[in-house]
């Protein structure tokens, strides 16, 4: 097995960069290509990008990459990989695929022949006819891209936005939490600022940001399939959790508030806060948005209003997005971010955004409106003070 691994973290559309970034926090050199950001490390460094990542999707450890533009070359670049190195005999490794610009375009058939190489090159190791596939799991996947094959395996497990802090799933329309990770860290806010989401929902924006000011590892609260595999072992996934438990920083003070019209929103987010453990660090309140009431200088606004899906409910969002700008028009020193679809959004609000930068919500083309405001003043150094 050769090591250090080409690993990837596959990213929602549009977020490579923000994920480039957190790996590069992490002390990792990266690779940007669409959808996807490289990376190389070994066991310790899958537990860490799986615990620590707070935009990517999941971590794949790249098998091999070749041409494959018929099935036979499919087949036999397949089987050229060690798989008995990685999967033991009882494993369980099913096969997921796409196809984009390429000969072999059906998805099925090329899973098809991906599995018959993989048991091919497992029954010539294990000498055995029959796999029960009834230990851990290996989640095999082909993507093909203009011919190029690349086979990679799985180590997350469920995506990455399942963070385990959200025990019961309602809520209209809440953000992925991983969408909502990214929206934190494009916008300017630091634990040294107020933030205030007036359209909180189930509280993912408030959620995130607040595991970003005490440095909580994202995946600290749930498991990972490579947990199971012997390759990575035990002991790595004990050191990088350590790791993550000594990091964290609960001695900081956190302003961070939140609103919604809906009062069964604002259970599902007090719910979800405590069980991430921001309980008492998260101030909900159940308040319109003419009603918000952010506290504090030098603050951030950061929120995704309701999009309004049918037309019939477009002058109620228009309503609400001016309503927005007049509670923003009383916070001389804030700042505010907003995700909309709303092409109007500048128009209702009164201002054109300082910045705006175009991000999918799911399958949703929005706008990442930024308004900035002043930045907060410098605090004196120690030296300085009196
Ligand atoms: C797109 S959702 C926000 C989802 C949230 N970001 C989350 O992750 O759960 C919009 C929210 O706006 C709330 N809302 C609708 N009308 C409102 C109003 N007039 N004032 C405040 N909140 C309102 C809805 O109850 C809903 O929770």
């Amino acid at each position: 097995m050769n090591r250090p691994w080409s690993l990837i973290a596959t990213t929602p559309m549009g977020l490579e960069s923000v994920v480039a970034r957190e790996l590069q926090q992490l002390g990792y050199e990266t690779q940007t290509e669409n959808g996807r950001v490289n990376f190389t490390g070994g066991p310790l460094d899958v537990c860490r990008a799986n615990l620590w990542l707070r935009s990517a999707d999941r971590i794949l450890i790249k098998m091999g990459q070749f041409p494959a533009r018929t099935f036979d070359e499919l087949f036999e670049g397949t089987k050229a990989i060690d798989w008995h190195d990685w999967i033991p005999a009882h494993g369980e490794f099913p096969v997921d695929g796409r196809s984009h610009k390429s000969q072999l375009s059906s998805v099925p058939a090329c899973q098809g022949i991906v599995k018959k190489a993989v048991v091919d090159k497992l029954k010539q190791q294990y000498h055995i006819e029959w796999f029960e596939e009834t230990g851990p799991l290996y989640r095999i996947e082909v993507s093909l891209l203009n011919d190029i094959a690349t086979i990679t395996l799985d180590t997350t497990g469920p995506g990455l936005h399942k963070r385990g802090y959200r025990k019961q799933l309602t809520g209209k329309a809440p953000l992925k939490e991983t969408m909502a990770a990214a929206l934190v860290q494009l916008s300017r806010w630091n634990p040294e600022r107020p933030l205030y989401d007036p359209f909180c929902g189930s509280g993912t924006l408030l959620i995130e940001a607040a595991m970003i000011g005490w440095n909580v590892a994202p995946g600290l609260r749930r498991t990972f399939s490579s947990e199971a595999w012997s390759v990575i072992g035990e002991s790595y996934w004990e050191e990088a959790r350590d790791e993550a438990f000594d990091a964290v920083r609960d001695d900081i003070e956190l302003q961070i508030m939140g609103s919604d019209i809906d009062p069964e929103a604002i259970r599902l987010a007090e719910a979800a806060a405590k069980s991430a453990g921001f309980g008492r660090e998260i101030q909900f309140r159940v308040a319109p948005v003419a009603q918000a009431k952010p506290t504090g200088d030098y603050g951030v606004i950061l929120t995704n209003p309701p999009y309004g899906e049918r037309l019939s409910e477009q002058e109620e969002v228009d309503r609400m997005i001016r309503q927005l700008g007049f509670v923003y028009k009383t916070l001389p020193t804030w700042s505010m971010f907003v995700i909309s679809p709303n092409r109007q959004f500048e128009h209702r609000i009164g201002d054109p955004a300082t910045k705006r930068r175009k991000l999918f919500n799911g399958n949703i083309e929005c706008q990442f409106y930024q308004y900035m405001g002043p930045l907060p003043p410098r605090k004196p150094r120690p030296e300085q003070q009196s």
